[in-house]
């Protein structure tokens, strides 16, 4: 029975929402984390809550934006546990807004931290699956990336480019590495409409109360690739509340 006992993960995103909800899950089920995230204080907090509990995590400072950034992260696995099992590309932004509203920096982070950031993560995790020969990729994109909605159009364009990066990479990994996309519809996290503009912060805000699933069902869905054995790949899911449309 496959199991994730032991293996070494690495997280970004993981000082809130659908990251520590996967932190919490993997490392309840032994599995050894090292987390990234900007927010200190928060990313301790989800250090310590994991370690208070007799689970193994290490926090790393990281803007995914950063090249060097995930190489420290990477790094840091390899250095305290002696090998990286799997990379959860999972940092994210959800600051939508119309176009008309000209929200540049916010088009620009969203661009950096998916596409820009998840090209890090693989730029530093990919040579040490290579020298591993095994290695597993988890890239949390959106139903965003499956129906556009106004006014998310460049959420939707970055999370798209989350599920043909993806498509590429397992194309290219050969038999030895895995590449699994978790595509979360509405969830219950601090994220949703979190930088939106205000009209649309309070309507996400308000159809999140009313129809999301909890952080820990993508969790689930992260746990659920991750364990399983040496030779299957499971490319894709997508998990949405019933209600969604
Ligand atoms: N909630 C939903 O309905 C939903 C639906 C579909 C997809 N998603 C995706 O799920 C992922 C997690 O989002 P969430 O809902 O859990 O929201 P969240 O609670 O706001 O989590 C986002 C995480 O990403 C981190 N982050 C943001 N920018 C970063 C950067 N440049 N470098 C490193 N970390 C960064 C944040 O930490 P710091 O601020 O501390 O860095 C935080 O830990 C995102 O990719 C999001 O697009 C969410």
């Amino acid at each position: 029975m496959p199991t994730l006992r032991g293996k070494v993960i690495a997280i970004t995103g993981a000082s809130s929402g659908i990251g520590e909800a996967t932190a919490h899950l993997l490392a309840d089920k032994g599995a050894r984390l090292v987390l990234g995230a900007r927010r200190e204080d928060r990313l301790s907090a989800v250090v310590d809550g994991i370690t208070a509990t007799g689970g193994t995590a290490t926090g790393v400072l990281t803007d995914v934006t950063r090249r060097a950034d995930l190489r420290r992260l990477t790094d840091t696995a390899v250095e305290q546990y002696g090998r990286l099992d799997v990379l959860v590309s999972n940092a994210g932004t959800m600051a939508v807004s119309p176009f008309d509203e000209l929200r540049q920096d916010d088009w620009d982070a969203m661009v950096s931290t998916h596409i820009t950031g998840l090209l890090n993560g693989i730029g530093a995790a990919l040579p040490v699956f290579r020298r591993q020969g095994s290695g597993h990729f988890v890239n949390v994109s959106s139903t965003a990336a499956h129906v556009v909605k106004s006014p998310q159009a460049v959420y939707a364009a970055t999370k798209t480019a989350v599920n043909v990066l993806s498509e590429g990479l397992r194309q290219e990994s050969g038999p030895d590495l895995s590449v699994t996309v978790v595509s979360p519809g509405f969830t219950h996290t601090e994220g949703v409409g979190k930088g939106a503009s205000p009209e649309v912060s309070s309507a996400m805000t308000q159809m999140r109360d009313e129809i999301a699933m909890p952080p820990s069902a993508v969790a689930s869905a992260i746990g659920y690739a991750i364990e399983q054995p040496a030779g299957v790949d499971i490319n894709e899911i997508v998990v949405r509340p019933t209600v969604q449309a």
